[in-house]
């Protein structure tokens, strides 16, 4: 049996990674094998295409081609291979963060995404999108204080991530079955609670 294709969005400093270890443990007490990637990334190669993402100006067309030519390599490396061998795929970003950072963050004519994306996907799409959705001042908030130094995406203005938010949730509004929105401006274990109720769900 195909195994299921799990994504996790949401701005900077949404709080993601501490969710996602726990979505994985919680996946895998269930008896599940799980593959943990991300995206850009996943792949020697996307995992270079990463590093230049987050580090070099460029054309914002550049910046869609690169994110979705990672994923090309990603889907045909990884996710499909793991799917089709009945492992569970918890994917840390996929095509909705292209949606929201390229189209609503840069402004890209979304008509483009959606070529992109019916090129490098077909008809493969996440089976659930976990979005955590929080204020932006607070995402940003959160992204100042990391104490490290920023990428060329953390180091964007707050009107970015207001565009960047409003763009997941409209996506959320026309995929409600698909992509849940939780929220992450909750404690972290009142979102580990939700987690393991939608988890159930799934799982059935
Ligand atoms: P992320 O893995 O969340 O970074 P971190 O390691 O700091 O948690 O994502 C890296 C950045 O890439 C993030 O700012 C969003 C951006 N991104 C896009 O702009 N488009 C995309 O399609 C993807 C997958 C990520």
């Amino acid at each position: 049996m195909r195994g299921k294709f799990i994504t996790l969005e949401g701005l900077d400093g949404a709080g993601k990674s501490t969710h996602l270890a726990h979505l994985v443990e919680l996946l895998k007490g269930r008896g599940k094998t799980v593959v943990q990637t991300r995206e850009p990334g996943g792949t020697p190669l996307g995992e270079k295409l990463r590093e230049i993402l987050l580090s070099e100006p460029m054309h914002l067309e550049t910046e869609a081609l690169l994110m979705f030519a990672a994923r090309r390599e990603h889907l045909a490396q990884v996710i499909v291979p793991a799917l089709e061998r009945g492992d569970w795929v918890v994917c840390d970003r996929f095509t909705d963060a292209s949606f929201a950072y390229q189209g609503g963050g840069r402004g890209l004519d979304v008509a483009k995404l959606n070529v992109l994306e019916t090129w490098v996907q077909g008809n493969l799409n996440p089976d659930l999108t976990l979005l955590f959705d929080v204020p932006t001042d607070v995402a940003f908030g959160r992204v100042k204080n990391m104490g490290r130094e920023l990428d060329r995406f953390e180091q964007e203005k707050a009107e970015f991530f207001e565009r960047v938010r409003a763009a997941y949730l409209q996506r959320a509004r026309f995929a409600p079955q698909r992509i849940r929105v939780l929220d992450g401006a909750k404690s972290v274990s009142e979102i580990s609670k939700m987690l393991e109720e939608v988890i159930t769900s799934v799982c059935q």
